[in-house]
């Protein structure tokens, strides 16, 4: 029972926020570029299921998406090989995988939290990597998934008031599931857009300081959206290009625990526990 004779498991990221379009799925897309960049194996798995961007991001036409793989495992229980339901990302060497949302809004309802995780564990045992992309609630999928991930980066960004009301709440809640220290990771995005409210005053509102801060460079994300290339890989430097390395380079630099191996009803009962 050494090191040896352990089964390797790929690092899951998920990608969570209490707001919306604040850069989940602009960072998740450019955290798979990177790590593929890399030479990692990756695989990204669009979770915002009912309104999923990873595909747009990315220009790709999937011919089978979550839905699709959801009813094969459906029908054909643990042998169905999950990676044969991904869509190759490619842009010149650089090759990552995507688990497309589904294409239609009843789809996207019917899919399954168990399911999803059953997912998850599967491609964790083919990828070095998992990158999750969420949707901005504490829905019964996205507790599982974030119980289940090896590491969670909770994006915020500073804008108004309310938003800033729900990262602490975000915040707050994700310290009452009682995870390792290291698993949550706040993400500042957006940093020097204009506001009137300082960086300082939300880490004491949070209670600790961001992890890392990626800057508001507007032009460039749009511009890497509409060619559907992401920052990582197009030539040239950018200032949001640059500091999304530093966070991939940061996180590959670490060494990871184990996951908390909670199931999905486990991680109910804790939210049960939290708001009720
Ligand atoms: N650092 C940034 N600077 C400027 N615009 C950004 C930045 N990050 C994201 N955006 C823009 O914000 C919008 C929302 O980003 P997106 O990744 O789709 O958010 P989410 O997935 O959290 O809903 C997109 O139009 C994207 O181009
Ligand atoms: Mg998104």
């Amino acid at each position: 029972m050494g090191e040896f004779t352990q089964e390797i498991h790929g690092v899951v990221i998920t990608f969570f926020s209490t707001a919306s379009a604040v850069g989940k799925t602009l960072i998740s897309t450019n955290m798979a570029s990177e790590l593929a960049r890399q030479g990692k194996k990756v695989c990204l798995l669009d979770f915002d299921l009912q309104f999923g961007d990873v595909s747009n991001y990315l220009q790709l036409l999937p011919q089978r998406t979550v839905y699709d793989l959801q009813q094969a495992m459906n029908r054909q229980g643990s042998t169905v090989r999950a990676e044969e339901y991904l869509t190759p990302y490619e842009y010149q060497n650089v090759v990552f995988y995507v688990l497309a949302a589904p294409e239609r809004l009843e789809e996207a309802y019917n899919i399954e939290a168990d399911k999803a995780v059953e997912m998850v564990r599967r491609l964790q045992n083919v990828f070095d990597y998992v990158l999750v992309d969420t949707t901005s609630t504490f829905s019964r999928l996205n507790l599982a998934l974030l119980n289940l991930s090896t590491i969670v980066s909770f994006l915020g960004i500073v804008d108004f008031i309310p938003t800033i009301k729900n990262m602490k709440i975000g915040a707050d809640t994700l310290k009452k599931l009682d995870y390792d220290k290291n698993k949550i990771r706040l993400i500042l995005n957006r940093s020097n857009a204009k506001t009137r409210i300082s960086i300082d005053d939300v880490e004491k509102l949070l209670g600790e300081p961001f992890y890392h801060i990626l800057p508001n460079d507007f032009q460039a994300a749009s511009r890497s959206i509409k060619e559907g290339v992401p920052l990582v890989l197009r030539s040239g430097h950018t200032e949001l290009g640059d500091a999304l390395r530093d966070l991939v380079a940061r996180y590959t630099n670490r060494v990871y625990d184990e996951p908390a191996n909670m199931d999905v009803s486990a991680a109910e009962s804790w939210l049960t526990r939290i708001f009720g």
